[in-house]
């Protein structure tokens, strides 16, 4: 019996069988290029097994169409730094202890601010290969890196991803190795790096007064010194490029994966892709126009000794659109233990996570895929 084309159901064995092998050295250029040169099909390094795939079961179930897109707790910093604190910190608290996600509005960021560095990201993207390719080192600790998937040496299925990663602190150390091209990207991105640099700032005094660790009417100079440690600490921003991808069921844009620091300050574009997993499901977060997604990181987690969420987050692909974000990561200085804070230890509540710091994260990185929350588990006290 012969069937037509048309109705022929593959089955995952079928869908990896029609796609072609990549000689490994075509992948590792990114998947900018491997577009640039005509792609029709998924190249097989980029299927994921099917239980990893990006099931879009959510969409298809009435029972939850519709509400798919998850509203995410919104907080107006603008509230916050008024009349309405003690009110809006309730807010954050609650945002952080359930969703481990914000969207931030009235944050103070210009919008040309944001529109520049979005579109100066895009020009970076549009460059000749071997432009961007002068950054593509392996070193993990590069100041400046263009890659593509999560760790390309050792992620066996690749991500649909390309990133250029910038060390921002101190500026002054790193500005001078930043890419000289396109020819603003310097004053685009630094302007955008010190801006966020504030506006994290801001948010963790905030939440450490959410967490009692320093008090509403705390000495200015008291509050300063706490502060001071976050002043000094590390700062990477990472640019995101996931062109359109020709069978995005089959791939992801970034696997499900949690962020190392404190905080994440995350620009998107107006495309959907990022998702979160809140309640054993993975619920999409929509594009709010200027508004800055903040997500709490393994550190805070540590540092709140559990009671704010590192929570797993990944991106989807799709056909149709290319679609770029910025995430900017803030933790303490590199060489800084990260412990739970005395503040919110007692007998009730005792010491749940290992004392951590940034190389050991590294260490850990660079020997595994980083998928999941396996680094914070490794963190986790059994006891
Ligand atoms: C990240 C990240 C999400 C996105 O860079 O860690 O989760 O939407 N990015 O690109
Ligand atoms: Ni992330």
């Amino acid at each position: 019996m012969t069937m037509s084309p048309a109705i022929i159901m593959l089955v995952d064995d079928d869908v990896e069988r029609c796609h072609e092998e990549t000689p490994e050295a075509q992948y590792q250029t990114g998947v900018k290029l491997l577009c640039e040169n005509g792609l029709h099909r998924l190249p097989k390094k980029y299927i994921w097994p099917p239980s990893e795939r990006p099931t879009r079961t959510d969409t298809q179930d009435p029972n939850v169409a519709g509400k798919q897109n998850l509203q995410l707790p919104v907080i107006d910093l603008a509230d916050l730094l008024g009349p309405k604190r003690s009110q809006v910190l309730h807010s954050l608290a609650d945002a952080c202890q359930q969703y481990g996600f914000f969207q931030l509005v009235n944050h103070g960021i210009a919008e040309d601010v944001i529109r520049k560095m979005r579109e100066v990201s895009e020009r970076f993207f549009d460059l000749a290969y071997e432009e961007r390719a002068k950054y593509m080192i392996n070193d993990l600790r590069a100041p400046v890196r263009y890659g593509t998937s999560f760790s390309q040496t050792i992620d066996t299925v690749f991500c649909w991803r390309d990133f250029l990663k910038l060390q921002c602190h101190p500026l002054p150390d790193f500005l001078p190795s930043w890419p000289s091209s396109p020819v603003d990207l310097r004053e685009v991105a630094s302007t955008y790096a010190q801006e966020t640099k504030y506006l994290f700032l801001t948010l963790m005094e905030a939440i450490l007064e959410s967490l009692g660790i320093v008090e509403a009417r705390q000495e200015e100079t008291k509050r300063k010194e706490i502060l001071k440690d976050f002043e000094d600490g590390s700062q990477i921003m990472v640019a995101n490029y996931y062109p359109p991808c020709p069978e995005p069921d089959l791939t992801l844009g970034m696997p499900p994966h949690s962020d190392y620091g404190f905080l994440t300050l995350l620009l998107q574009d107006d495309v959907v892709g990022l998702q979160i997993h809140h309640q054993q499901r993975w619920l999409a977060v929509d594009p709010m126009p200027n508004a800055i997604v903040v997500n709490i990181g393994d550190h805070l987690e540590i540092y709140t000794n559990g009671r704010y969420k590192s929570v797993l987050h990944r991106v989807l692909v799709n056909s149709v659109k290319s679609r770029i974000s910025v995430a900017s990561l803030h933790s303490l200085p590199f060489n800084y233990m990260v412990r739970p804070s005395p503040k919110v230890i007692d007998e009730k509540n005792p010491k749940r996570y290992r004392d951590t710091d940034f190389g050991s994260f590294l260490d850990y990185i660079s020997t595994k895929e980083p998928k999941r929350k396996d680094f914070l588990e490794s963190r986790k006290l059994t006891n």
